[in-house]
């Protein structure tokens, strides 16, 4: 398919200073659009100036949620050559969502192609600072103007990009996470397992109460017992018992993280025990009083390696690791970032040149 440009003749200023740029705040000047009709498939492939869109108050996504996203970085290297790590994960993930709530799949070749186009129109708004990136998010929705609910007929898939920073304010610094027990986040057979809006406005009531109480993030337990540890939203989690490096298997209501899948594949590497399996949050606080907690942290692509400082169930508050952040957590971080800034060799086959 071919991709039509229409090239801006009003490009912004650039961030002036990028140790302020925060997550997810700053837009560059294009983006990519792919129009979805049933009946002619993804058409329209263009690249145009980055702005509002006009959509029906009755668009189905609005009302019904249908509606999935991807997030994946864009790293400039010391060469000034630009890189991404491993995107085609990203789009095949985006088609397993794109199943789970019956929008049409892309296909994947082809949209790692745009977004390549739309990276190298968009180069020079990658930063040049160390630990950022050029944060990307592909996105689908439904457009119909229809208020009954069913699988609508038409789609949009976007692609846009924004020069950012640390997802935590906290930088690599440990954060606070809290261990809910009233909300739960998902259930199988639900689609904890998807990338879909409805996962993180279900989760926001949670964080909200977590915010109150001084802590950053929150810890979900399973939908059905609330005793196994499933994710924090924003991402995977692991912990460090006794030198087994944990973290709880996928078994429908977890996101398969591209991070978590690259930390257990370096762990394993590097000879580690990793094991994917149910871990309950009974088990981690024995094994905290114990003083068999080693370490405990979180993986994503916005997170990357976040190492949790303090893990408070109920009156219990843990300390982990002194709040500091701990070697395996370290490692990883240094490791994966490496790749991805191209300070390291590319051992495990993930980078993709632009
Ligand atoms: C990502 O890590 O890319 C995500 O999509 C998580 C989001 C909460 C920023």
């Amino acid at each position: 398919m071919e991709i039509k440009v229409q090239k801006t003749t009003a490009p912004k200023e650039k961030p002036a200073d990028e140790t302020k740029l925060g997550f997810g705040h700053i837009f560059t000047d294009h983006m990519f659009v792919m129009n979805y009709d049933t009946g002619e498939g993804w058409h329209n492939a263009r690249i145009v100036p980055y702005g509002e869109i006009s959509l029906s108050p009755a668009a189905m996504c609005l009302h019904y949620g249908q509606e999935i996203f991807e997030g994946l970085k864009a790293y400039r290297t010391a060469d000034g050559s630009i890189q991404l790590f491993r995107p085609d994960e990203n789009f095949k993930r985006m088609n397993v969502s794109a199943e789970r709530m019956v929008i049409p799949k892309i296909d994947e070749e082809f949209v790692l192609s745009a977004l390549k186009q739309l990276i190298e129109l968009e180069k020079d708004w990658i930063p040049h600072t160390d630990g950022a990136s050029l944060y990307i998010r592909p996105f689908i929705f439904a457009t119909d103007p229809y208020v009954g609910v069913r699988p609508a007929d038409h789609y949009l898939f976007m692609i846009i990009l924004s020069p950012s920073g640390a997802y935590y304010s906290t930088g690599l610094n440990p954060v606070k996470i809290y261990v809910e027990e009233k909300y739960v986040r998902a259930v199988r057979g639900g689609t904890g397992f998807a990338k879909t809006a409805a996962n993180y406005a279900i989760s926001l009531k949670g964080q909200d109460e977590a915010h109150n109480q001084d802590y950053e993030q929150v810890l979900w337990l399973d939908g059905v017992e609330q005793k196994y540890i499933e994710e924090v939203g924003s991402m995977n989690i692991f912990f460090v018992i006794d030198g087994e490096v944990i973290t709880p298997k996928l078994t429908g209501s977890v996101l398969p993280g591209i991070t978590r899948k690259s930390s257990i594949e370096l762990c394993q590497k590097w000879g580690m025990k990793v094991s994917e399996r149910r871990i309950t949050i009974q088990e981690v606080a024995e094994a905290y009083d114990s003083g068999k907690l080693d370490e405990v942290f979180g993986t994503g692509t916005a997170a990357v390696i976040s190492p949790v400082g303090h893990l408070k169930w109920g009156d219990k508050i843990m300390t982990i690791n002194d709040n500091k952040i701990g070697p395996i957590s370290q490692k990883l971080y240094d490791t994966m970032t490496g790749i991805q800034y191209g300070k390291i060799p590319d051992d495990m086959g993930w980078i993709v040149k632009i």
